[in-house]
């Protein structure tokens, strides 16, 4: 390819909405371009490096014997109706009405499509075990589509399934899929975590996100350097300090705190509680039954926890008028001392955090305005009916395998991969005959990457002041020749015969053939990041020309003759 035919529109200015690097540099390179809130055009040299990523996910699939299908975006509503996520995926799913009014939306993964394919073509354990998969474009009206192509409204997903009679044979798919994941990753250049992570709305036993750690990413994970320990912040645990309470007081005791709203207030108000000695009351609605969660004062929910333990499907914080009505005091003052069915009707659960276990001489509110109890003991004064996992892990806490710490970081998740179990084929009626002619539904996982967040993963992780540093492998082009003058017919015409000869050997390269000065080129091949440049200028007399490894910023001069040979060496070890 040569510049003077490419099409890359790079800008001098930031755009002005971009917040991480990423959405930044892929804009400015050229790359990208929005086209709605969440909608993004891929420009070509977008689409060279999406593809790449493509190329290396499919030859991994194929490695793991998955067979490639290309199912349909446009989905009729009855199969997402007959697995209950019709209802479940609310708002996120982009729904539509044909011309004849019939109901559709546009497939946001396709478990449901898959399953139907399965049920009616496989009723034998002979005809298992089954991984299936495609590379195909996803619609997820998220509600705050942001960064770029970090959470979009439409990307592209390579999405599996594994099909098997028995966990064993699941276990086995697990494998394979993990296996295959990590080499993918490891392949586009990415450094990654695997961590264990929560399986969402629709359940399914073990799950497991790949992040890549970066502050532009939206989620959160606890990582023990020491153990190896990696889940995501609403799967995590750690070791608690054990608190000393002393000997617990006889009852509790009410007494007025005019003012207080929060736990730092009565953290702060004379004859307050220090914040560990506090229970928080957080009152929530799971699938449109209030319940009331007890965490310790310094420990913050994570929703998603909450969820897990409970199974429900929809979680929101209570209104304030709903509190009130449910306990009769506002946000500030609430507790759970002495609440029971009988006397407070509308809490349908009182679910507490393990952290909260055993405690005494806790302080909580009255449930009564600007009135606190002292002196409370969880296990008498309260009726917990379920302890779980609710708070969300800290830096600096212990890790619950070794004796090492937690620390927290933000990361992207670019891949996620789940033992599904027979949800979808028990609801969906995917049923085979096993060898002693039982009928079981079929064992079912679902395996996803997302194809843009490799690229944009890649930009987070790889770029300097002056642009993208592209893992060779997922780079637009490996290679760029650069004439400093191309009005010097012997400097373009050795950079022709390279740019022949570099093609010759399979290099995908690139010839920057515009007349510009040497040092826009320079700052344009940076930007746009691509890994090694040859530079063709003066010393071509000598018959020497410039090599740049733009991850080292490093150059060293190279004979003509063999810049074709070092630069096949340099790309065979970075790939
Ligand atoms: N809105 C989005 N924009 C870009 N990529 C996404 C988006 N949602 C999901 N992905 C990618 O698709 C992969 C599989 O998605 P999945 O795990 O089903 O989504 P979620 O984590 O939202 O439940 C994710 O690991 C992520 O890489
Ligand atoms: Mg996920
Ligand atoms: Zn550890």
């Amino acid at each position: 390819m040569r510049w003077s035919n490419l099409f890359v529109p790079t800008l001098r200015e930031d755009p002005a909405d971009a917040e991480v690097i990423s959405h930044r540099l892929l804009v400015r390179a050229g790359f990208i371009r929005q086209l709605t809130a969440g909608v993004y055009s891929l420009l070509p040299l977008g689409q060279r490096a999406r593809l790449k990523a493509v190329n290396i996910i499919r030859e991994e699939m194929n490695r793991i014997g998955a067979q490639e299908f290309l199912l349909p975006a446009l989905n009729p509503a009855e199969v997402w109706k007959e697995s209950g996520r019709w209802e479940v995926m609310g708002d996120n799913l982009f729904r539509l009405h044909d011309r004849k009014n019939a109901e559709m939306c546009l497939g946001m993964t396709h478990e449901e499509v898959f399953t139907t394919i399965a049920r009616h073509a496989i009723n034998s354990y002979r005809q298992l075990p089954q991984v299936w998969y495609q590379i195909q474009t996803k619609f997820r009206d998220e509600a705050r589509p942001k960064s770029g192509l970090l959470r979009v409204r439409e990307f592209t997903m390579k999405d599996a399934y594994s099909f098997d009679v028995d966990r064993a044979g699941l276990d086995r798919a697990f494998q394979d899929q993990y296996d295959a994941y990590c080499a993918i990753f490891k392949r586009c250049g990415l450094k990654f975590t695997a961590v264990e992570a929560s399986s969402g709305a629709m359940g399914g036993s073990q799950s497991v996100e790949f992040m890549v750690r970066t502050e532009a990413g939206e989620d959160h994970i606890v990582v023990c350097e020491r153990c190896g320990y990696a889940a995501n912040i609403e799967k995590a645990k750690a070791r608690l300090e054990a608190i000393e309470d002393g000997e617990a007081a006889a009852q509790p005791e009410e007494f007025p705190t005019p003012g207080v709203r929060t736990i730092d207030d009565l953290t702060n108000f004379p004859g307050g509680a220090a914040a560990d000695r506090q229970i928080k009351t957080l009152v929530y609605v799971l699938d449109e039954q209030l319940a009331l969660v007890l965490m310790r004062g310094d420990h913050e929910l994570n929703e998603t926890k909450l969820q897990d333990a409970t199974g429900a499907l929809n979680v929101r914080p209570a209104h304030p008028e709903e509190i009130r009505e449910a306990l009769g005091a506002s946000a500030g003052s609430l507790g759970a001392v002495n609440v029971a069915r009988a006397t407070h009707p509308l809490v349908t659960l009182i679910i507490a955090d393990e952290a909260l276990r055993g405690r005494s001489n806790m302080t909580t509110g009255a449930n009564k305005d600007d009135h606190h109890l002292r002196g409370v003991a969880v296990d008498r004064d309260i009726k917990v009916e379920r302890w779980a996992s609710l708070r969300a892990v800290r830096t600096g806490e212990g890790c619950p395998e070794c004796e090492g710490t937690l620390e927290v970081f933000k990361a992207v998740e670019i891949g996620h991969i789940f033992k599904l179990g027979t949800r979808y084929s028990e609801i969906m009626g995917a049923r085979v005959l096993t060898a002693d002619a039982k009928e079981v539904p079929i064992v079912m996982g679902s395996y996803g990457i997302g194809v843009e967040r490799i690229l944009v993963a890649a930009v987070e992780l790889f770029n300097d002041e002056a642009g993208i540093i592209w893992p060779t492998a997922i780079a637009p082009f490996e290679v760029i020749v650069t004439p400093v003058n191309v009005r010097d017919a012997s400097l373009l015409a050795a950079a022709e015969q390279l740019y022949g000869e570099l093609k010759a050997a399979g290099v995908d390269v690139l010839l920057d053939d515009r007349d510009e000065r040497a040092g826009v080129k320079f700052n344009d091949a940076d930007l746009i990041g691509v890994p090694y440049r040859v530079t063709i200028g003066k010393k071509i007399k000598d018959g020497k020309v410039e090599l740049l490894t733009r991850a080292m910023r490093q150059s060293e001069d190279v004979a003509v003759e063999a810049i074709v040979e070092t630069l096949r060496a340099k790309l065979k070890a970075s790939a």
